[in-house]
């Protein structure tokens, strides 16, 4: 496979690490097989078959591997990986192996946690607006940490679940993050002296603070001015009655390397903001709702090129002109590309294509398979000329892909190939 940047960048070859010919069935039992192998393998057996579907490749040692470096970089905070992100229930299985705890939105993603023997007590019930039976669901499986941003809330949590150890959950400077939450969820630091005092005044137990920093946060100061903002909250609960013991920090880690601030940046300034904030008498635990930072890196796509295009065009209003390639791939927004609808575009596809001597690279263009309009892959990106059933691998498309797909024009989501489901955590 090489990678296409951009135009007269040099091909690079990314060939299978092994080297060797096995059965695809064979590749998924070896220890050591890696993402690459695997798509090459699967890849070259569609193409003896004439096989055009897309399908997805995850490696769950990744997934481990990212829980070591959130330990690693954040010792004090105990992650409840955010199940929205990506509930593949190998993916959930493998983080409950590993005891991280998990962030569930709706009694369907609790269903799917507790069903794998994960205790209630490791589920944080994470959305602030709960429908009456989801809550009464929390409250029948023992499910009882929970979050709110509102009064309305209260009085429904007091009758249907008063057991219920509830989370403020406040607004935040998300500006800085490519998935913005706070016009949607979080209480204004001045209304929750009066949240507060309304819970106790109906005896609904307020535990900590909860937020959010918005999804893909590129911003340090949002976590420590939200951990400063938690403080206050934390002393008007404490005044207010309340046993104020739990900060939960939310997501908004990266999901991969290439970014500024890095994780490790991000988690120490996090760390010194809660040494500062809440030194260690106070006594209080720290969780995060880590989405995206765990299983990004995880899963490929390969996707197939069903049908293609050539446009000309004229440069500049001159007499040069160009050949535009627009193609038209297996999948897209309506898909496992759906996060594009709400996140930076930084697809770098990969060619499944040995060059033969040196490469032109074209401006190309790539549309998903639906008849809407808005089903653009990519827009601008420089690739050598591909052929109908040529294949692209996609990386990077663990976080909000898989569990975002619809069946939108009758197309379904591509499989899953699971790589290392029973030995991810032993093998790292
Ligand atoms: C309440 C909550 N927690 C955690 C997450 C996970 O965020 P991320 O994937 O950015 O870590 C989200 C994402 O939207 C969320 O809404």
């Amino acid at each position: 496979m090489c990678t296409a940047t951009g135009s007269g960048t040099a091909v690079q070859t990314l060939s299978s690490s092994q080297g060797r010919s096995m059965s695809v069935e064979a590749a998924m039992m070896e220890a050591g097989t890696s993402t690459q192998d695997a798509l090459e393998l699967m890849i070259q057996e569609r193409t003896l078959s004439g096989d055009q579907d897309a399908f997805m490749v995850a490696d769950l040692r990744e997934v481990v591997k990212k829980h070591y470096q959130f330990q690693k970089a954040l010792p004090n905070v105990m992650p409840f990986y955010a199940v929205k992100c990506n509930a593949r229930k190998e993916v959930i299985a493998t983080l409950a192996k590993l005891g991280t705890g998990f962030d569930c939105a709706s009694k369907g993603e609790m269903e799917l946690v507790l069903g794998l023997g994960v205790s209630p007590n490791m589920i944080i019930y994470a959305n602030p607006c709960k429908q009456r039976s989801h809550l009464q669901y929390a409250a029948m499986k023992g499910v009882r940490m929970m979050t709110f941003d509102n009064e309305e809330e209260l009085p429904k949590v007091a009758k249907y679940h008063p057991t219920a150890r509830m989370l403020l959950r406040i607004q935040t400077d998300d500006s800085h993050s490519f998935g913005q939450l706070s016009s949607k969820f979080g209480a204004t630091l001045g209304s929750c002296g009066r949240l507060l005092g309304v819970a106790r005044d109906l005896g609904v137990a307020v535990v900590g603070v909860s937020f959010h920093v918005g999804s893909s946060s590129q911003n340090v100061p949002s976590y420590t001015q939200a951990i400063a903002d938690a403080r206050k909250v934390f002393q008007t609960g404490t005044e207010l009655g309340h046993h104020m013991q739990l900060l939960d920090v939310g997501g908004g880690f990266p999901g991969t390397e290439d970014v500024q601030p890095s994780f490790e940046e991000m988690a120490a300034a996090i760390t010194s903001a809660l040494s500062t904030h809440f030194p260690e008498d106070l006594r209080v635990k720290f969780m995060a709702e880590p989405g995206r930072f765990y299983v990004t890196t995880a899963f490929s796509a390969a996707l197939n090129v069903i049908a293609k295009k050539e446009v000309i065009e004229t440069a500049g209003g001159s007499d040069c002109t160009r050949r535009r390639l627009i193609y038209y791939l297996n999948d897209g927004i309506f898909g496992s590309f759906n996060f594009l609808l709400f996140e930076e575009n930084r697809l770098q596809p990969l060619v499944v294509k040995k060059p033969c001597g040196p490469q032109l690279l074209h401006p190309s263009t790539l549309w998903g398979q639906t008849l809407d309009g808005a089903d653009k892959i990519l827009d601008d990106v420089a690739l050598p000329e591909l052929q109908i059933s040529d294949w692209l691998v996609f990386q990077n498309m663990g976080a909000y892909s898989v569990s975002a797909s619809t069946t939108f024009n009758g197309f379904v989501p591509m499989p899953v190939h699971v790589l290392h489901h029973a030995d991810a955590c032993s093998t790292i």
